[in-house]
């Protein structure tokens, strides 16, 4: 497949940098890319040495989503944790339909519903839903928490040496992934011609708190101490911490989802064999990860 592919969040921002690896990736590869990015800054002028065509603008903004869809056939399309994600779908999906995109690869979270805790979980929902209505070949990463997300946490609580995030008891299992390994499903899958499922469940390695707390202090040479906050207690420490109230409101429900064992009803626990059937690799575990990101 060699036709133009656009990619969005391509300059990658501070959790899982998923558009900046599938740019990467499909470069590599010696797909055309333009990445569409929010700012020009150092991080657009390396996609732009890397190879990358630039297109520049707001994804809730048709004036500026339209042109960037200019001879493009496929797209990945990922949005941060932030206000937006459904105004910038309307604005894709349209935009996409217009321009005759074959092929749609989205981030989307592990169990979207409209009974999501999480509001912006149920939003996923309704992204799903939207580009499956435009008919643009829409293909779901319904990935579980970025190891990315849990790093924030860790270095926040690091000056006490301690994790602390309400997931109840250190028994309890969480699934993980690296966001690096959704962008290599994301990749694979803008690169294929085969036809594809239109969801992937996506689990890189699932771990108790203890274990993931234990791997955390490994990494950072530490003996950590995990403790299962109050959320209230979370809620507003994150929030002193500068972290969007979207952010704060989807996490502090995130936490309670999966301290529930009702759950598992709703969403897969298993590694994904697709993870390595699609990418060559098995998916990264999280002591790899802090290997490379805490050092
Ligand atoms: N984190 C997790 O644990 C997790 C788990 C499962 C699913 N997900 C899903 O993953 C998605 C986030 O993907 P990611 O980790 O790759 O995101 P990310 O690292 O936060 O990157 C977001 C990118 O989007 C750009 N951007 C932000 N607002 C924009 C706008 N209005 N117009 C154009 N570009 C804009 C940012 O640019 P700047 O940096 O210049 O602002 C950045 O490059 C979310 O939908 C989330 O629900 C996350």
């Amino acid at each position: 497949m060699a036709g133009l592919v656009l990619v969005t969040g391509a300059a990658g921002g501070g959790q899982g940098a998923t558009g900046r690896l599938v740019t990467e990736l499909l470069l590599a590869r010696g797909v055309p890319v333009r990445a569409f990015v929010r700012t020009m800054d150092d991080r657009a002028e390396r996609l732009k040495e890397l190879g990358a065509e630039l297109a520049v603008g707001d994804l809730r903004e048709i004036a500026d989503v339209k042109p960037a869809l200019d001879g493009v056939e496929r797209v990945f399309f990922t949005y941060p944790v932030l206000d937006g994600l459904l105004d910038a779908t309307a604005v894709m999906a349209s935009a996409a339909k217009q321009a005759g995109v074959q092929r749609l690869v989205e981030v989307s979270q592990l169990s979207p519903r409209v009974e999501a805790l999480s509001p912006r979980t149920r939003q996923h929902w309704v992204s799903e839903q939207v580009f499956d209505m435009a008919d643009v070949g829409a293909i779901h990463l319904r990935a579980t928490v970025f190891y990315e997300n849990l790093r924030v946490l860790a270095k926040a609580g690091a000056p006490n040496d301690e994790l602390a995030v309400p997931l109840g008891p250190g028994d309890n299992v969480l699934p993980l992934i690296a966001g690096s390994d959704v962008a290599r499903v994301g990749a694979a899958l803008l690169h294929a011609n085969n036809p594809a499922e239109p969801f992937h469940y996506l689990v890189g390695q699932v771990l108790t708190i203890e274990e993931l707390v234990a791997e955390f202090g490994k990494a950072m040479n530490k003996s950590l101490t995990y403790v299962n906050l109050d959320d209230d207690e979370w809620r507003a420490r994150a929030l002193a911490m500068g972290r969007a109230e979207h952010t704060v409101e989807h996490l502090s429900k995130l936490w309670q989802t999966f301290r529930n064992p009702a759950v598992r009803q709703f969403a897969t626990f298993d590694v994904t064999p697709a993870i390595e059937r699609l990418t060559g690799n098995r998916p990264e575990t999280l002591a790899e990860f802090l290997a490379k990101d805490l050092k």
